[in-house]
């Protein structure tokens, strides 16, 4: 089954407590949390403050995408906010295997994302020691933005890796997800499905995020 997850930047931020509970009930396994600090990416969010407040409202899995510089700083009170997946960006750091080992230190699962001019192939030596690699498949920082369908093969390169035994991390994608990306997405590999505008910019939430778990 597919595993999706509700990105909050698309949420109304004035009840973020309400738009929680709303995707959980609608069926989302998985909350994106977006932290962005107008350095790595020219836009601003929140942080594990803000994750710690929703934590006691919610049994979702959280997923922490960190948009930020030098992520290992902030390890602790991600851990202390309840994230349960930490992701950060390779472009963010100069030595990818000791943050890793600093999150997993930390009781947390290890995510490593890549930007759309990275090259995923420079993952290789981390894929051993990761739980998840999360592809981005828009320019990071904005929600809203089209889907670059050159990313699945990044998607698909990382599915390879796997059927190799390189590997036991999920794929997940980010980024442009609607319903018709999705089902591509899918087949190139992706098995978590990040989705911002589509869920909280449906008509129906629950009928959007339905959807997308019925794709395998
Ligand atoms: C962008 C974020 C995404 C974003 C996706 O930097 O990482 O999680 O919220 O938003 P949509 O689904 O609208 O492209
Ligand atoms: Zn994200």
């Amino acid at each position: 089954m597919t595993i999706i997850a509700p990105s909050l930047l698309s949420a109304d931020f004035s009840r973020l407590k309400d738009e929680t509970e709303m995707v959980e009930k609608a069926g989302a396994q998985w909350l994106h949390l977006d932290i962005m600090d107008y350095h790595f990416v020219p836009n601003l969010t929140f942080g594990a403050g803000v994750v710690k407040s929703l934590r006691p409202h919610s049994n979702m899995v959280f997923d922490a995408h960190l948009m930020v510089e030098d992520p290992e700083k902030y390890i602790p009170d991600f851990q202390k906010a309840g994230t349960e997946y930490l992701t950060f960006h390779y472009e963010a750091v100069s030595h990818c295997d000791q943050v890793i080992q600093e999150i997993k230190k930390h009781d947390m699962k290890a995510g490593i994302s890549v930007k759309p001019k990275t090259d995923v192939t420079v993952l290789e030596p981390f894929l051993e020691y990761l739980d998840l690699v999360l592809v981005m498949s828009v320019e990071p920082g904005f929600g809203g933005q089209k889907f670059m369908v050159d990313m699945l093969q990044k998607v698909q390169w990382l599915k390879e890796q796997k059927a190799q035994e390189k590997g036991n991390f999920l794929i997940e994608i980010d980024g442009g997800i609607n319903r018709s990306t999705a089902v591509e997405a899918v087949k190139a590999g992706a098995e978590v499905l990040v989705a911002g505008t589509a869920v909280f910019g449906a008509a129906s939430p629950k009928e959007e995020i339905s959807y997308y778990l019925k794709l395998s």
